[in-house]
């Protein structure tokens, strides 16, 4: 196998085959360095490295918070008074924790009995999958629904029983094929920024005695009533049994939150293997997160501003021509093909703007694309610059031959 040298736009390095390594894991590793040697100039992911002046759309920071005072004093006093607390599992918790305090806070704030913190959304996902599926249970996921919960799926030795994106009429005859059992979406879907028809998913899942989970990442903190999410915002809170979310997007810390009952509460902390098995959050973490939810509680302005630039970026690359299913502050180029997304890539990189390729197994081979997530501190030049240069590359990037493009059926307003 060849070696493969990255010197264009990454850092310098050379990998170099180990002799240690026996055939399974050359073959497995081999593989990987085969896929990448087709790109042009080094793998997809890994364009050039920014400059102090371009603009980061990677960050799902999307009020624009990782730096606010109040919650970085609040994390630099639990390190001083607590240290890095005790380094064990949550299963251990009891009395009057922090951390279950926080759980209760949550709980307040989401409209559900209690809620269970966990270290990550990916931990909350896969340990409540596993928590409630198992090989006779259907789960009825989304094509597009994050990979945590196809993990909890597979873990759990469930069936998945995929359903096409956002189709309620495919899910409803999925499940009247193979009974009830658990269904599982996104809120708002990490790859396009497009927003789950909840009202009807739920609709259907409660006729025929589902349960009913919702992936709220995307849109905690930064939609519904003081940013309760969008189950809140549509008025679902009584009905959707689960809500999960990861804490590292608008809440822009490291953990991940299952809303439910206490019943349930004490039994995913004594059976989720996640739960279980992996040390629980830190003293910084936890008292960053009180402090964030107060933040996020009352800086409406912050949810405004975010939704006002998303609108109008969404407004202004669809007036160029791109073709978005993104509803949200998630906007996405769908170039579509892995080396079409590399021109993509380079045509923004070079105008300094980065956001984030998503190719496969994010998504499939031929929808890769390039993510912009858009923040609260976005300035009208900012976004200006963006649409810009998201206005001189059209013919670079073949945008009017996208298949994303030709979906929509009308013609491309290409100006030059
Ligand atoms: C929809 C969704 N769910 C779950 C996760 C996992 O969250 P975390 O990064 O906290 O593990 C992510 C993050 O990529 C996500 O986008």
């Amino acid at each position: 196998m060849a070696q493969v040298a990255y010197s264009q736009h990454w850092n310098e390095f050379e990998w170099v085959e180990p002799s240690w390594e026996p055939a399974f894991l050359k073959n497995r590793v081999g593989k990987y360095y085969e896929r990448i040697e087709k790109y042009p100039g080094g793998h997809i992911m890994r364009g050039r490295l920014p400059g102090a002046d371009s603009l980061l759309l990677q960050s799902n920071d999307y009020l624009s918070i990782a730096r606010h005072p109040a919650i970085l004093s609040a994390q630099i006093e639990a390190i001083k008074h607590a240290g890095n607390g005790l380094l064990m599992s949550a299963v251990f918790l009891q009395g009057d924790q922090p951390q279950l305090r926080l759980e209760a806070e949550f709980a307040r704030y989401l409209g559900s009995e209690t809620t269970v913190l966990c270290q990550s959304g990916w931990c909350a996902n896969t340990g409540l999958i596993q928590a409630i599926a198992d090989e006779y249970v259907p789960v009825y996921v989304d094509m597009l629904a994050h990979m945590s919960l196809r993990e909890g799926i597979l873990s759990a030795g469930a069936t998945a029983r995929p359903f096409r994106h956002n189709d309620v009429d495919h899910l409803e005859r999925q499940i009247r094929r193979h009974g009830p059992g658990i269904v599982v979406v996104d809120s708002v879907y990490s790859t396009t920024g497009a927003v789950a028809p909840l009202a009807e998913i739920v609709e259907i899942g409660l006729r025929y005695g589902c349960v009913l989970v919702v992936d709220e990442s995307h849109s905690l903190g930064t939609h519904g009533p003081d940013g309760a999410g969008l189950v809140a915002a549509c008025g679902l809170t009584e009905q959707v049994h689960f809500r999960t979310a990861s804490l590292a997007k608008a809440f822009a810390g490291r953990a991940g939150l299952i809303t439910c009952s206490k019943r349930f509460a004490e039994y995913f902390r004594c059976t989720a293997r996640p739960a279980i098995f992996s040390s629980t959050l830190l003293p910084q973490e936890v008292a960053g997160l009180h402090a964030t939810l107060r933040v996020i509680r009352e800086e409406h302005w912050r949810r405004r501003k975010l939704h006002d630039n998303a609108r109008y970026l969404r407004d202004e690359l669809t007036r160029l021509g791109y073709n978005l299913a993104s509803q949200s502050q998630i906007i996405s180029l769908e170039s579509g093909p892995e080396l079409q997304t590399i021109v993509l890539r380079d045509a923004l990189e070079s105008r300094g703007i980065f956001g984030s390729v998503f190719c496969a197994p994010a998504t499939t081979r031929n929808r890769s694309l390039m993510r912009l997530s858009v923040n609260a501190a976005l300035t009208g030049a900012e976004l200006q610059r963006i649409v810009d240069a998201c206005a001189a590359i059209r013919k670079e990037v073949d945008l009017a031959n996208w298949a994303s493009t030709r979906r929509k059926r009308q013609p491309c307003p290409l100006l030059h």
